[in-house]
Order: structure tokens, then sequence, then C-alpha cells
């Protein structure tokens, strides 16, 4: 697969998919965590000459112009951090567009609208993939946040131009492939989240190649239950305790070590205002609800990870979004960031505890890619990977 250091770009226009896809509150970024990231191939183009297009969607906004969801804002912080002005464009295709591009000087920058204002954007509508393709002379993939994703931008478009990976995409496919082809051992892979759902198919696979897994979150509550524990009101997908057993005794017949809790925190309600205790997993009152791991848990797995060359982490501990359920979230966090062993932290809700808990520094990389990291790990084919290797 061909990366944007193999190819000639100076003097080119170059139509860059990036995932802009940042949190906004109030028409404020909250993390420009994926645009800082994307800086290294917009410099690499810019400094040898090359007229960096950049396309990117912001949130879900279904085919529809929706105000708030402009990439107004990410143009201004972009521009600060390459220290030169980004010119936003109004509209992602069409006569106005077509104006601007051909107004670019080498080395300037243009940003399009949200590619999603347009229906054909996630239908992978073949003309406007073409339309994106006319602007351009080589199409370079940065967007690994959403390279799960067969869209027109991300995809379509790969078919109509020469097509190559961008830095940040590089980046993300060698650490996360290192940690699924060739890992280092022992691995720990941690698996949290509220659903059993999401995450099937990772242990799955993880079940193939990992030495240490460790499961927090609301899909423990699913594995206390498949044992015959009382779990109260804490969450449960009753219609898998079959197979999170199943999970168990393949992970034991393959020597895996495979750690569930052994306290939680329960809370008489959800909220911040909680009444809390502390209880082993077979006293969770009937009429409580667990929302973290508890302190002995806390200590097991940060051993863990401590004695790990490797850990891939990819879902939250409990409900670190409140107070009182955060620990063991955050001790995790702690021990990815004291550990030697090389840390992996998965895109989404690991990232965002990451950064919550001000250890983004100490991790050795932190993907930009929430679904995509999770579908790279569960061994899936990436289509906005998978159309450059086609080319
Ligand atoms: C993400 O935030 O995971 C990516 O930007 C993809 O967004 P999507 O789930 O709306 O396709």
């Amino acid at each position: 697969k061909k990366s944007v250091r193999d190819v000639e770009v100076g003097g080119k226009r170059v139509f860059v998919r990036v995932d802009f896809n940042v949190p906004l509150e109030n028409g404020k970024i909250t993390d420009d965590t994926r645009i800082r990231e994307t800086v290294p191939t917009i410099k690499y183009l810019t400094e040898r000459g090359a007229k960096v297009i950049l396309a990117s969607h912001m949130g879900r906004p279904n085919g529809a112009v929706v105000e708030e969801l402009r990439l107004t804002p990410v143009a201004a912080r972009l521009s600060e951090l390459l220290g030169q002005p980004v010119t936003k464009a109004d509209e992602a295709v069409g006569a106005a567009v077509q104006a601007q591009v051909a107004e670019l000087k080498d080395g300037d920058v243009l940003l399009l609208e949200n590619v999603r204002f347009y229906a054909g954007e996630e239908k992978n509508d073949a003309e406007l993939a073409k339309q994106f393709a006319e602007l351009a002379d080589l199409y370079v993939n940065d967007a690994f946040g959403a390279a799960h994703r067969a869209h027109a931008s991300t995809e379509g478009i790969a078919h109509h131009l020469p097509a190559v990976g961008g830095l940040l995409m590089e980046k993300e496919l060698d650490v996360l492939g290192r940690a699924l082809n060739n890992p280092e051992r022992p691995f720990t892979a941690i698996v949290g989240g509220a659903k059993v759902k999401d995450k099937i198919a990772v242990i799955e696979k993880l079940i193939e190649i990992a030495d240490n897994i460790i499961i927090g979150g609301g899909l423990s509550y699913t594995f206390f239950k498949s044992k015959g524990l009382e779990i109260g009101k804490s969450l449960v997908d009753n219609d898998r305790l079959e197979l999170v057993q199943e999970f168990e005794r393949k992970a034991k017949e393959k020597g895996i070590n495979f750690l569930l809790p052994v306290d939680v925190v329960v809370g008489d309600k959800f909220g911040a205002d909680a009444n809390t205790k502390i209880v082993n997993i077979d006293e969770i009152p009937a009429d409580w609800e667990a929302f973290d791991i508890g302190p002995k848990t806390r200590e097991i797995y940060a051993k863990t990870i401590a004695e790990s060359k490797l850990v891939v982490w990819n879902g939250p501990m409990g409900v670190f979004e409140l107070e009182p359920f955060k620990n063991g979230t955050q001790a995790v966090a702690e021990a990815c960031a004291a550990t030697a062993g090389y840390t992996v932290i998965g895109g989404g809700d690991s990232a965002a505890a990451v950064e919550k808990f001000h250890l983004g520094d100490k991790m050795d990389h932190i993907s930009t890619g929430g679904g995509a990291s999770l579908e790279f790990m569960e061994g899936k084919a990436l289509p906005g990977v998978v159309a450059l290797q086609d080319k």
C-alpha cells in the first residue's frame, strides 16, 4: 500500500480526506487532537508545494445542511496550528469550490465544507465521488477515524485518482497492525464499555492473540449474571448469557488469563449524587446498580498492566464521567501511563478518559479512530484502506 511519501506532490492539487469530526460545545472545539494529528501530513504537502484541498465530515447531518455542523471553527483552529491561512469553502463541490481550487497557489490550504451535507457522501454515490476527484490530481486518505466507512470521500474517490495514505493513516495502521500481527508478550487487552454486543467480535479476536484479557465496564455484569450471581439493577444483555460463558471457556482452553472484576462500586441511582458502596461481586444488593470496578479489582488490573509488554485498551471500566464512578477507569489509565510496556489506547471513550485524567502524553499511541480502531482490532478490512491498496 502506497504512502504520500512514495509520490510526487509538488505543484499538484491534492485532495486530502481527514477526520475532523471533533467534539464541539457551543461552537467551540473541546478536543482538537484529530486536527493536530493531521498537521504532519498537511505540512508535508505544503512544504513541497502542493495545493491542499481538505475534506472531512462532522457529526451526522444526514445529507442536509446543519448550520452547527459547518467546519468553520475547524478552519480557524487548523490555521492556528499550521501558522498559515486556511480558506474555508461554504460547499464541498460545485462551481464556487472549483473557482476556489483554481485560485490556489502552491502551498495554499483550502478546507471544503462538511461532506455529509450531501446525501451522496454516505451512499458512496459515484457521481459525488467523481465531483470530488475532479477537484484534484491526487487523493490522500489521512482519515483513519473514518476508514471503516465506505463513503464517497473515503472510498469512492479512490477509484478515480491515484490514491495513497497520509502520514497519520500510516502511523495508525503501523501501530495497530503490529499489535494485531506481532504483539510483544505478555500482551494484555483491556475491554470495557457498556454493551456486550459492541465488543463480541473484538473479544473473539483477542482470544486468538492476547495473553491477558481484562474485562470491565457495563459488559461485565452479563458475565456475572451468566454465573448465577445477583446483579441488582445493573446493565445486562440477557440474550448473550451463553455467549459470554463461551468466551470464558474458550479463553481458559487457550490458557489465557481472563480477568473479570472481583469487586464493584454500586450506587442507589445513576447520578453524581448517588449513594455508593463497595461490594464483592457476589454481594450486589438487589435494588442497587453497579457502575464501576472496585479497589481490589483496580489493584489486580494495575498489576497485570504493569507486567505487560504491550497493552491495548478499548472501553472504560465504569461511568468515568461521574465523580463517584471514575476511579476504576482512572486507575487503569494511570496503570497504562506508568507501565514500561507499549500502550495503545483505542479512540472514542478510552481516549476521552485518558484526556480527562491528563495522561495523554504518557501513552505511546492514542488512536484517532473509535469505531475504526475497534473494527481494525476485530481483524476487519477497512474500506478506506482497501481502496488505497486496490490502486
Ligand atoms: C468517529 O468519530 O468515530 C468517526 O469520525 C466516524 O464517525 P461516524 O461514526 O459518524 O461515521
